[in-house]
């Protein structure tokens, strides 16, 4: 078995009252014209609508896609922290119960095509806000098949992916079914696109629950979506992953030493909060307030009394660098502070940084991601933002 570590997936547990209460998103389903054996059209880009993961914490999006022939339907996690594309099949029984499962032998354009090792792929990341056990991480197990995918109405055959046999009981309670990879690196779904002349770029709008209207945008930017400029800035070319340096944190306008040097920062779509390590972590909080303090029940999440929040102003601003060299900020209003109260102590609540050392560069996701429009141009190795309102 082939050992991976990605980053991925925050799950917020969830009943399976919650998930009815949901709203179905229809996809607007734009059906290609039929293709003549010599022209290809070349893809154009398309907007896929994403639920929000709501669950009291208002930070993870997901949409739908089909794959097979004729179609069955499944909700991924358009993950940016990832390159796995990966749904369950229908051997995953009793670890996928709560999940919608790939039945190859309904589909005529099925391949097995895994060589017998299958993959082992472990989330750095934890459940929802909670974050991950480092001794005892998630996990799930899948192996290598192609068919028929479409997304937002584009269809692409013979897409490599793998199909979920066993997973850890966390991921039972999502409400989406699987994960589809969104890294520096176009492939798999994707990546066929862009091989056939796809922009090498797609583009998120995360918005709250209550704004609604969040979607993924493959191949384009929805110029509808912000009014401002978009800033792009380089990304750090051997990271692996989405990752900018900032040169200074600044928290309510004050900063320290540790906060001034350069920090490198992984963008994650798939990530609900803020992960850094420890250091990092409580730098930032000192300059909030001496009351935020580590959860003992939670370990890695930090907490403060509920009723102190109201009054408590908590702007970080992240500063960056643009391609033509200009600084710029990307902020963290006060707003995101809170991510609700302690399941086991609802006067206490969670603040928006986890800490967790591993061997991974701090972690930025739904929080951040949330306030900006934001453009993943793989082409071009930069990412955009631009303020929403
Ligand atoms: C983390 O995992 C280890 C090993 O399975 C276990 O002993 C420990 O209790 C876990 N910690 C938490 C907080 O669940
Ligand atoms: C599911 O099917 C695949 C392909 O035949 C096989 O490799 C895998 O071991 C099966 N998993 C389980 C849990 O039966
Ligand atoms: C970024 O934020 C810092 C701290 O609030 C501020 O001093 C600086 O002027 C901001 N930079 C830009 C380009 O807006
Ligand atoms: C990115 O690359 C494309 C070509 O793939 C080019 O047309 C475009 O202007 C570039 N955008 C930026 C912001 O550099």
């Amino acid at each position: 078995m082939h050992l991976f570590v990605c980053l991925a997936l925050s799950l917020v547990h969830l009943t399976l009252a919650r998930l009815r209460e949901l709203t179905t998103i229809t996809l607007i389903a734009r059906s290609l014209e039929k293709r003549g054996r010599l022209t290809r059209r070349t893809p154009r880009a398309t907007s896929v609508p994403l639920r929000n993961y709501i669950l009291g914490t208002d930070l993870q999006w997901y949409g739908e896609i089909q794959v097979g022939t004729p179609p069955q339907t499944f909700t991924v996690v358009f993950d940016t922290g990832s390159d796995t594309f990966g749904i369950p099949g229908k051997n995953c029984t009793s670890s996928c119960s709560n999940q919608r499962i790939f039945d190859w032998d309904k589909s005529s354009t099925y391949k097995y095509i895994d060589n017998g090792e299958g993959l082992f792929l472990q989330f750095a990341t934890g459940v929802g806000v909670t974050p991950a056990n480092s001794s005892d991480p998630d996990w799930m197990t899948m192996w290598e098949v192609s068919d028929t995918v479409s997304v937002g109405g584009l269809t692409v055959p013979e897409v490599p992916f793998y199909l979920i046999d066993f997973q850890s009981p966390t991921f039972g309670q999502d409400p989406f079914d699987g994960i589809m990879g969104l890294g520096t690196e176009p492939d798999s779904f994707f990546g066929s696109l862009v091989a056939q002349g796809l922009p090498a770029l797609f583009s998120f709008y995360l918005t709250p629950h209550s704004i609604g209207n969040a979607e993924l945008t493959l191949g384009g930017i929805d110029h509808s979506k912000f009014k401002g400029p978009m800033v792009f800035s380089p990304i750090h070319p051997n990271a692996g992953f989405w990752s900018l340096i900032s040169n200074r944190v600044v928290v309510n306008g004050k900063t320290t030493e540790s906060l001034s040097q350069p920090h490198r920062f992984i963008f994650d779509s798939a990530t609900s909060n803020l992960v850094f390590p420890k250091t990092l972590t409580e730098s930032i909080y000192s300059l909030i307030s001496p009351d935020i303090a580590p959860n003992a029940a939670v370990p890695g999440t930090y907490g403060i009394p509920c009723r102190q929040l109201k009054s408590l102003p908590a702007v970080v601003d992240f500063t960056f660098t643009s391609t033509t060299g200009e600084p710029f900020n990307l902020t963290l209003p006060t707003t995101e502070l809170s991510i609700g109260p302690f399941a086991s102590n609802k006067l206490l609540c969670q603040t928006v940084i986890n800490a967790f050392d591993f061997q991974f560069d701090p972690i930025i996701g739904g929080s951040l991601l949330k306030h900006y429009y934001s453009t993943w141009d793989a082409g071009n190795k930069t990412m955009g933002f631009a303020k929403t309102n």
